[in-house]
């Protein structure tokens, strides 16, 4: 039978264009990563749209497409990259810096990686104080840079051809900050970017930009950016989809991992104490604790609604949670992260797990850059805007719409993102009830 998508989604016609604030390690990871697999050099490893199938109809039917033969998704070599950054150095120096690849893959291309030079960043040390660098812009104020960045956008696209854009900050975690008054609405963030409203952060000056332009704005760090009601009635007023916050890799992921398998076989958690050392630039600015406290919100967020201690007070009622960062140089981007979790078990036994996760944050993190790009440009020609919340499988501190509280477990949001694919090409929902095989 015939099925028929629930939405309409343009075909992936022409060049996508990729705009990143922050030309780090992630985002060189991620641009070098994308132009080694098109060259053959290397698979990509970790990503979803690359990868995975997607199962459809009855387990019977034998039918598991890969899901990007299953939705239309641009391909890698229509992608084209653009940055900003505070430093000057270009996206083959910048990934040399980051010494997260090998020297002898990075040759391999540099010649495409030289070629991305970082656009002048909007910066503000207000909001992350641990760096600092000479390429930047000035402007009479926050409005005018919002302009800036809508120039630089518009050069990027004429000078590149692309047809769509998406924008997806890899910048440093700026810090904690709660929305405020200029936050409330869209006319009064607009009127606070003419004032230079200090509570306005960098981030949402190129969210703004994004966003009245239409294109989707995906947030790979904890900052508040589009989390607030101004940007979010901007993204409504445009049809502009969103998403965020904060990359879930490295020891968040484990913990989205375990803790789901504790409740689901009703083990008790007293304590989980979870310590890291690692010695990139990302550690460094997460050294000052105004970004450590954005980070550290993100970071604890996640067991407590996991476990819901409201619902099981026996099991979770009492639970000690700590997260700790150490900036340590030697490790760089090599990072170890320690957990310490006690649990209890039968008759309230104690019990302990460790776990020594000896990962690559950068390695991590890449493909999940790739799989934003691609679905949330998916997204937009399908016609979905504001909040993504079947892309919270990628975020640590998923966006949801008030009211609701957010989805960690991440099977249950892997599960929300397939459903989502099934959903927009018209095929039945996977509720594993699975009640028909033994009629
Ligand atoms: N790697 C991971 O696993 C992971 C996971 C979750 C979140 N993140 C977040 O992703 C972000 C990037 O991480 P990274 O390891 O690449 O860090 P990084 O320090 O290597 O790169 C960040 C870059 O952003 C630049 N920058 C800072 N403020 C800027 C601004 N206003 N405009 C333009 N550029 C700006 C910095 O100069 C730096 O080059 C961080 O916020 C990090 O917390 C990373």
């Amino acid at each position: 039978m015939a099925r028929k998508d629930n939405v309409t989604i343009a075909p992936a016609n022409g060049k996508l264009g990729v705009l990143i604030p922050g030309l780090g390690a992630v985002s060189t990871t991620f641009i070098a990563g994308v132009e080694a697999v098109k060259r053959g050099l290397g698979l990509p490893i970790g990503s979803l749209t690359q990868l995975a199938t997607v199962r459809l109809g009855k387990r019977t039917e034998g039918r598991a497409p890969l899901i990007k033969d299953f939705v239309p998704l641009a391909s890698l070599d229509d992608l084209e990259f653009g940055g900003w950054d505070i430093f000057e150095d270009n996206a083959y120096q910048s990934a040399r810096n980051a010494a997260v690849l090998d020297p002898a893959l990075l040759e391999r291309v540099r010649d495409p990686l030289e070629k991305i030079y970082p656009m002048e960043a909007v910066f503000d040390r207000d909001y992350v104080r641990r760096i600092n660098g000479p390429n930047v812009k000035e402007g009479r104020n926050k409005m005018e840079k919002a302009e800036m960045l809508m120039d630089d956008i518009r050069r990027f696209q004429a000078r590149t051809g692309v047809k769509r854009m998406i924008m997806i900050w890899c910048g440093s975690t700026e810090v904690f900050h709660s929305p405020a008054e200029v936050h409330q609405s869209l006319k009064r963030f607009e009127r606070g970017l003419q004032d230079s409203d200090p509570e306005i952060a960098p981030s949402q000056i190129y969210a703004y930009a994004a966003l009245k332009m239409g294109i989707p704005y995906a947030n790979g760090a904890p900052n508040l950016t589009t989390d607030t009601p101004a940007l979010l009635e901007l993204a409504r007023e445009n049809n502009v989809p969103v998403c965020g916050k904060d990359f879930k890799t490295g020891q968040t992921f484990m913990k989205t991992l375990i803790a789901p398998g504790l409740k689901a076989r009703m083990l008790g958690l007293s304590g989980w104490f979870s310590s890291n050392i690692l010695g990139n630039r990302d550690g460094e600015v997460l050294d000052d604790p105004g970004s450590f406290k954005s980070k550290e919100e993100t970071k604890l967020s996640v067991l407590d609604q996991i476990l819901q201690p409201k619902l099981y007070p026996q099991l979770y009622g009492n639970v000690f949670h700590q997260v700790r960062i150490n900036y340590y140089p030697p490790r760089g981007d090599a990072k170890e992260g320690w957990d310490n979790i006690d649990i209890f078990g039968w008759l309230g036994y104690p019990m302990q797990i460790k776990i020594d996760f000896l990962c690559r944050d950068s390695i991590l993190a890449a493909p999940l850059v790739l799989d934003l790009v691609l679905f949330l440009d998916l997204a937009q020609r399908a016609g979905m805007h504001g909040i993504q919340e079947w892309l919270s499988f990628y975020f640590k501190a998923p966006m949801h719409a008030p009211g609701l509280y957010p989805e960690h477990d991440i099977f249950i949001q892997l599960m929300k993102l397939k459903n989502t694919l099934r959903w927009m090409r018209g095929e039945d929902l996977i509720t594993h009830l699975g009640l028909e095989y033994y009629d």
